[in-house]
């Protein structure tokens, strides 16, 4: 039975059952191999609290980055007697990585609704990330990324004529159910994920590239990544999104968590550096005290953390250039400043702020243009 497939308009509010494919794909191919990169994203409104089925209680939006990213390449055969979900062997760096199997095991659990398919076949998943492996940096949004588009890519051979706002709303839908904010890492520049009524198109359910506009200044924004602490999080984000349900300040914060994607329309629009950098900054903070606000508190910042954000700061009050920093759900800073001041902030980093990094790492990034098919068949 030829399966029918929905046409999207634009705005049109959808619900995670549009996602459904209408009926088995007529052939299964055999055997093949898909692989893409995918980005780290950085966001500049953070997602921090999320409801039942892996949606955020405000929408976010973040840069998404270009050297920070993860490589992942698919492997599927078809299987005779079909299991739900499917079988597979996950690498890491060309070694057995038994310690992703679980993520992974409720990856598929979750996206085999969307993709039953997948039951009738096994697969064989090599993944690595470009970045230091113990560098404490999350590869949760950009590995799921990376595995979300391999299983969308096979989803488009099994059901060819599937429309290509689908495949990437759907790509960025599956992508979410692994990691909220690998919704945000199958776009590219700047990724929205949320609800809002101010940005037409936005959803709850996948992330979507900004679609309003956006001062080229905001295209080639620099990330220079101060690695303060490689090692793991003594509070995982996903005990710390739990905590946000009964936090005391979580109404407040989902509310300015809003207000703060309307803040920012006309600062995108308009290049307002000086407004910029209030915001992001404001944003990371606000992330950390509802982490030291929450029962049980936790601090993930560590002191040179700290010195390195006062140490920017003073940089700003003397030198006026637009550098800012912001956080992730850890320790290490993104120093954020726009390509045409590099020359004045990069040898600021070097003197000023490598010396508080743990065996003196940064990783130099940037906004980068969204993932890359790097094989499929
Ligand atoms: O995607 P998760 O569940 O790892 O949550 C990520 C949360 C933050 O990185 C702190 C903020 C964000 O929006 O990326």
């Amino acid at each position: 039975m030829p399966c029918q497939w929905p046409i999207f308009a634009e705005n049109q509010h959808m619900s995670p059952s549009d996602f459904i494919p209408g009926g088995p794909p007529e052939v299964l191919p055999e055997s093949g191999t898909l692989s893409w990169q995918a980005p780290s994203n950085i966001a500049l409104v953070k997602y921090w609290g999320k409801k039942q089925g892996q949606l955020p209680m405000n929408p976010s939006v973040s840069f998404t980055l270009d050297a920070c990213a993860t490589r992942t390449e698919v492997r599927y055969k078809k299987v005779g007697g079909a299991s739900a979900p499917p079988s597979f062997e996950i690498a890491f760096e060309g070694r057995p990585a038994p310690h992703f199997r679980k993520k992974i095991d409720v990856f598929f659990e979750r996206i085999l609704p969307y993709q039953p398919f997948l039951s009738g076949y096994a697969f064989e998943i090599d993944t690595e990330n470009t970045f230091p492996h113990s560098s404490g940096i999350a590869s949760s949004a950009s590995g799921m990324a990376a595995l979300a588009l391999c299983l969308m890519d096979l989803e488009h051979a099994l059901y060819p004529g599937l429309d290509p706002q689908y495949v990437a709303r759907k790509a960025s839908f599956l992508a979410r159910l692994g990691s909220g904010s690998a919704s945000r890492s199958t776009g590219g520049s700047l990724v929205h994920w949320g609800a809002h009524g101010s940005v037409p198109g936005s959803s709850d359910l996948f992330g979507i590239d900004f679609p309003l506009e956006l001062d080229p200044v905001f295209r080639t924004f620099q990330d220079t990544i101060l690695l303060v602490d490689k090692g793991q999080k003594q509070v995982s984000s996903t005990a710390g999104h739990g905590l946000m349900q009964d936090h005391p300040y979580a109404k407040a914060r989902f509310g300015q968590g809003r207000n703060r994607i309307d803040g920012l329309i006309p600062i995108f629009r308009e290049g307002d550096l000086q407004a910029f950098v209030a915001m992001v900054e404001s944003e990371a903070l606000t992330l950390h005290a509802m982490m030291m606000t929450s029962q049980p508190y936790y601090i993930l910042m560590k002191p040179a953390t700290l010195q390195i954000i006062l140490r920017i700061w003073e940089f700003r009050r003397t030198e006026g250039a637009p550098v800012c920093f912001t956080l992730d759900a850890g320790a290490n800073v993104h120093v954020l400043y726009p390509a045409s001041s590099r020359e004045k902030v990069v040898p600021f980093i070097a003197d000023a702020l490598l010396p508080f990094c743990e065996d003196g790492q940064q990783i130099s990034d940037q906004v980068g243009a969204g993932p890359v098919r790097l094989k499929g068949d």
